[in-house]
């Protein structure tokens, strides 16, 4: 069975998620830039395929053009992940897999969400910005749980959350003996 693990990351924890995958998988690896550089035939030689982006306000980010290819693709196992700063047990991250993808495609897709971090010193300015103002605004809310001042806090610098562990039920999947190509 081949593998195929492509990713986008900015500041490197989707990257490294992307990495652990495919070093487990026994897989390719291949950005987002290159694999859009890619001809249909190219994909045929792969069995399954496993696509992570970071979490862009609620989004996964190049999510869109996965899941329209992967539409002509029903015949592989699929997968998304997305890496985000959010924990894993945030309820937030339960709603973001609820509605990512449409019935049809859970039909043919499963996705998962593996907790990253914030890197600023990688993120681009524009990222930066953005972070800073949305970190600002969150500190004021009135009604913030105790948790979520934490969370909140520990936004305002880096940090790393992520750990090889979250890549399990990625691989189970991938990999799971239970495989059975949809049709
Ligand atoms: C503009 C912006 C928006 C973000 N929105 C979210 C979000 O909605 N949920 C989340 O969990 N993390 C969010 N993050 C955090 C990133 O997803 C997180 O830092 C991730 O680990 C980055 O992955 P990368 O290192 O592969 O780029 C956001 C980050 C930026 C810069």
């Amino acid at each position: 069975m081949k593998t195929l693990i492509i990713y986008t990351s900015q500041t490197g924890f989707t990257k490294r998620y992307a990495e652990w995958l495919a070093e487990r998988t026994n897989g390719d690896i291949l950005d987002i830039k290159d694999a859009q550089k890619k001809d249909a035939d190219y994909f045929e030689n792969y069995d399954s395929i496993c696509y992570g982006g970071w979490a862009m306000a609620g989004n996964i980010v190049k999510g869109k053009w996965f899941l329209e290819k992967a539409a002509n693709w029903q015949n592989k196992r699929l997968a998304m992940f997305c890496v985000g700063g959010s924990p894993n047990d945030n309820p937030d991250v339960d709603v973001f897999l609820k509605n990512a993808l449409t019935d049809e495609q859970k039909r043919y897709m499963k996705i998962f969400y593996c907790q990253g971090g914030f890197n600023y010193e990688k993120m681009k300015a524009p990222s930066r910005i953005a972070m800073k103002m949305f970190v600002s605004s969150l500190r004021k809310k009135k009604d913030a749980t105790e948790e979520e001042k934490v969370m909140f806090a520990k936004m305002a610098s880096s940090y790393d959350i992520s750990d090889v562990k979250y890549i399990e039920p990625i691989v189970a999947y991938l990999e799971g003996e239970k495989y059975e190509k949809a049709v």
